[in-house]
């Protein structure tokens, strides 16, 4: 069983946090293929908002960001034994890699301007056939709006991946925009009918019970 995992950019903040996620992917990757995506977190979107500021582009500032998710893949690399010792820059190159035959862990960032690492993290999905796909975010699942600015937002406990579309299609895709799932990867899930889990991962173990099904986030059927 093939399985990929987004990890927020919001757990790349120190070397405990960072040593916990690495230690649970290995555990997982004993028993599965793991492909592992990571976004930019905070340091992304302070950096975009200054070159935003200096008068950059929306593609530039993609880019920022983009570098800022491998920043964080590497760092995930310096956590993991049993990994490829360079982040993936494309889709190709990791499965390219032979990656599963190997049973290693593959990490890679951004890829190119106009999504965030969930819709990398989809296309990879499709791209690798794989089983599963986890968005592991900061939030508990996916709600109606942002519960981070509104308490009164709805948890979803499940979702089909149309209705995902449609919550995510009135989002904004500006570079570091904060959006659980992004609309391009609403799409990927939509049309590759990979089974997909939304959680939260501020405990990591949290991560390995997603995967053995067990998880209290929301879950996106694709039909
Ligand atoms: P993230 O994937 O981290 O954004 O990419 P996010 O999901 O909003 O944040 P976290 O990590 O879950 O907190 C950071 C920024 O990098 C650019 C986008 O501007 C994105 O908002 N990016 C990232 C791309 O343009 N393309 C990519 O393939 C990846």
């Amino acid at each position: 069983m093939k399985v990929v995992i987004s990890l927020s950019g919001s757990f790349f903040e120190d070397a405990t946090r960072i040593k916990q996620i690495a230690e649970v992917l290995e555990e997982i990757a004993k028993s599965y293929g793991l492909y592992i995506v990571t976004g930019g977190g905070k340091i992304a979107r302070e950096r975009i908002k200054i070159a935003r500021e200096l008068g950059a582009n929306e593609t530039i500032c993609d880019y920022i960001g983009i570098a800022l998710t491998r920043v964080n893949a590497k760092l995930l690399i310096s956590a993991l034994r049993n990994v490829h010792p360079e982040p993936f820059p494309a889709y190709n190159e990791v499965a390219g890699a032979g990656a599963v035959e190997e049973a290693r862990i593959s990490v890679m960032g951004g890829v190119s301007p106009g999504y965030t690492t969930d819709a990398v993290a989809a296309i990879l999905a499709e791209y690798v056939n794989a089983d599963l796909f986890i968005d592991v975010t900061s939030v508990d699942g996916v709600y109606d709006s942002d519960p981070r600015r509104y308490p009164e937002a709805k948890k979803y406990d499940k979702l089909t991946a149309k209705e995902l579309v449609a919550l995510t299609a009135k989002e904004e895709l500006k570079a570091g925009s904060r959006i659980v799932i992004d609309p391009v990867a609403a799409k990927i899930i939509e049309r590759s009918g990979i089974k997909t889990i939304v959680i939260d991962g501020s405990n990591p173990r949290d991560i390995l019970n997603a995967v053995q099904g067990k998880h209290h986030g929301t879950a996106i059927n694709p039909k």
